[in-house]
């Protein structure tokens, strides 16, 4: 039987967070070994928000090194930059035109982020989940591995996919969710009821896994936690569970030997020994990072090849398309 297709994509934006890793990136290199993997580098997403422009140049860039240093082996998956392979803004406006006004102004994401940017509501703000949904389907992918926060934005890809088949008969696949069970949402080290970001104003509030060591033990020493002192997980208890999560995942520990191991100790041990597991797991991820970025020919070689299986693959797809809905063939 054929494997099943894998697709997820990553803004770059900065550095990723722990939040990026843990909930999603983490498992990418996993699914090479079972699933054929597509990933991408969604720059294209990246502009609904202002980015200034030679800033933005460099962390395209970065990101798609930092995918590889987290494990993307292109021998077995095919790993590209959106904005290399136009089939994602044609598909695009196929999915536009599938898609309802109501379905997207009840996405959560763009209420939130059209609260934090009053000044730029822009219509790509509006119409990206059109966009995230023409990723997926430009490739018929079975599967997409996310973070919790990215389950509604998959759920519409589906219903838009839905509609396009009923109104011109079966073809698209309807993409499955792919979401860990323990790490889907990891929390703001200052205000653990939020969701961990990169657009947090407080540094201390998120982990870049570029930081170094001593920055990484430094943020989870002031991270907050509760009144008590016991590491247990419990409902309430959102800064310690959070803490216990990351602990967890990077120490492939379960929860209830977590809590053995700290019984009668304070936070203060807890919360060093979180920095330092963090930061020991991350720490190949920073040197194979610091190897591959030195080399922009390997890199543009990399990303130029990506592109072109990814192109050749979704060409395919999104023609199809093209002419179901009635447009008439170029060749
Ligand atoms: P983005 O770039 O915001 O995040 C990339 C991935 O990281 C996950 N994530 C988290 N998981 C757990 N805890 C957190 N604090 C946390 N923060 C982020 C996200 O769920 C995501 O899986 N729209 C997408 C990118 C995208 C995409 C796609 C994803 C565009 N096209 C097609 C899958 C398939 C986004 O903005 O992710």
């Amino acid at each position: 039987m054929d494997k099943k297709l894998i697709f997820s994509g990553i803004q770059p934006t900065g550095t990723f967070t722990l939040g990026n890793y843990i909930g999603a990136v983490r498992n990418w290199d996993k699914l090479q070994e079972e699933y054929n993997c597509i990933y991408c580098v969604v720059d294209m997403h990246a502009i609904t928000v202002k980015q200034e422009n030679e800033k933005f140049r460099f962390t395209r860039l970065n990101s798609y090194a930092l995918l590889m240093a987290c494990g993307i082996d292109i021998e077995k998956s095919i790993l590209f930059i959106q904005s290399h392979v136009k089939t994602h803004a044609e598909l695009n406006w196929l999915l536009c035109c599938n898609t309802q006004f109501g379905e997207l102004s009840r996405m959560t994401q763009f209420k939130d982020k059209s609260q934090r940017h009053p000044d730029d509501v822009n219509a790509g703000l509006f119409t990206y989940p059109s966009l995230m949904a023409a990723d997926i389907l430009a490739y018929n992918a079975d599967l997409v591995p996310v973070g919790i926060d990215q389950k509604q934005h998959l759920e519409l890809a589906r219903n838009i996919a839905q509609r396009f088949n009923q109104r011109y008969g079966d073809f698209f696949t309807l993409p499955e969710p792919y979401i860990n069970e323990v790490g889907a949402k990891v929390m703001s080290l200052q205000e653990p009821t939020k969701k961990m970001s990169k657009s947090d104003e407080n540094p201390n509030a998120c982990i870049l896994i570029l930081d170094d060591k001593d920055t990484i033990i430094r943020k989870f020493k002031r991270a907050v936690t509760d009144s008590e002192a016991e590491v247990c997980y419990r409902e309430g208890k959102d800064g310690i569970n959070n803490l216990m999560t990351i602990y967890s995942v990077v120490t492939g520990k379960d929860l209830a030997s977590v809590e053995r191991e700290f019984a009668g100790k304070g936070y203060g041990d807890f919360k060093l020994a979180v920095g330092e597991a963090v930061a020991d797991h991350l720490e190949p991820v920073r040197t194979e990072f610091a190897r591959l970025s030195a080399d922009k020919a390997f890199l543009k070689q990399c990303y130029t090849d990506g592109a072109e299986k990814a192109l050749r693959y979704s060409q395919r797809v999104v023609s199809k398309a093209f002419h179901k809905v009635g447009f008439v063939d170029r060749t």
